[in-house]
């Protein structure tokens, strides 16, 4: 498959969908694109910017997922209306859900238990969970236990990007059995994380352990919302239904609170640079 090939973005007032977006959709379930909530898109302006630099590079749908932690209190009916001013000052180029980014201090989770869809994309069951790099204290899986009696999935966002899971994949590996899901970040895949977190996200796939790919965007210049290198990366890995998996299918059951599924990537024959990108996996176990 080429990656799905988005149209320039409509021009303002324009209906959506256009006929060219109407076979997959590639929808980027982590994004910081509402602008003013936290340190993400500061501007109306710039997340415009952000939604037509998404919608060019194919994506069709995105979550925006606002932090909720004590630097940024999260409020539902501001990310509400704030993602309905940017759908309609974008004139429909891409759908826009809502969503947040989690992070577990105890208020948080309290308030999570007790209002299951206050922080959940579409308001549905999947939560996006970003862990500190600080520490991951050995009640998280406690915590994701009662999320998921709760009605919760949590997804563990970029763990490959957390220094305190690299040589703990066995705990990512433990929440995945007991019902959580698993998001990397797009571009850990190129390097721009380091070799390290392209060799962790790698491994995580291999061993079946990642349910998304989602980008993760805050801006229009450094981390941007944009999935398209990405998907090419796992698609010529592991091939395009993989890649349909992370990107397309299991997204859209998200934000549809519908099940996921998750597969192990299992590398296509014959990609002699694979090998290239499969050498810092080896590393990463030793180091
Ligand atoms: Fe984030």
């Amino acid at each position: 498959m080429v990656w799905y090939q988005g149209t320039v973005p409509p021009e303002p007032g324009s209906s959506f969908p256009p006929e060219a977006y109407s076979k997959e959709r590639v929808i980027d379930i982590h994004s910081h694109i509402l602008p003013g909530v936290d340190d993400g898109a500061e501007t109306i302006e710039q997340a415009v910017e952000m939604v037509r630099m998404a919608a060019e590079n194919g994506t069709t749908d995105i979550v925006a997922t606002p932090h909720a932690n004590t630097e940024f209190p999260f409020d539902p009916e501001t990310v509400e209306r704030k993602a309905s001013e940017l759908a309609a000052a974008c004139g429909g180029a891409l759908r826009i859900h809502t969503g947040c980014d989690f992070h577990l201090t105890v208020d948080n989770i309290q308030d999570a238990l007790s209002n299951p869809g206050k922080y959940t994309i579409n308001r549905g069951r999947y939560l996006l969970v970003e862990l500190s790099d600080r520490l991951v204290p050995t009640t998280t899986d406690e915590v994701f236990r009662r999320m998921l009696a709760a009605g919760i999935i949590p997804v563990v966002t970029h763990p490959e990007r957390n220094r305190r899971l690299h040589r703990r994949l066995d705990r990512v590996e433990k929440w995945v059995a007991e019902g959580s899901c698993v998001q990397i970040t797009g571009d850990s895949l190129s390097g721009r994380f380091g070799k390290t977190a392209r060799a962790v996200a790698t491994e995580l796939m291999e061993r079946g352990l990642v349910h998304f790919v989602a980008s993760d965007a805050h801006g229009t210049r450094d981390r941007k919302p944009v999935l398209k290198a990405a998907f090419e990366q796992v698609a010529e890995a592991y091939g395009e239904d993989y890649a349909r998996l992370l990107f397309c299918d299991n997204p859209k059951a998200a934000i549809e609170a519908a099940p996921v599924l998750a597969a192990k990537a299992e590398p296509a024959p014959g990609r002699k640079w694979y090998q290239f990108w499969r050498r810092p996996a080896r590393q990463a176990k030793t180091s």
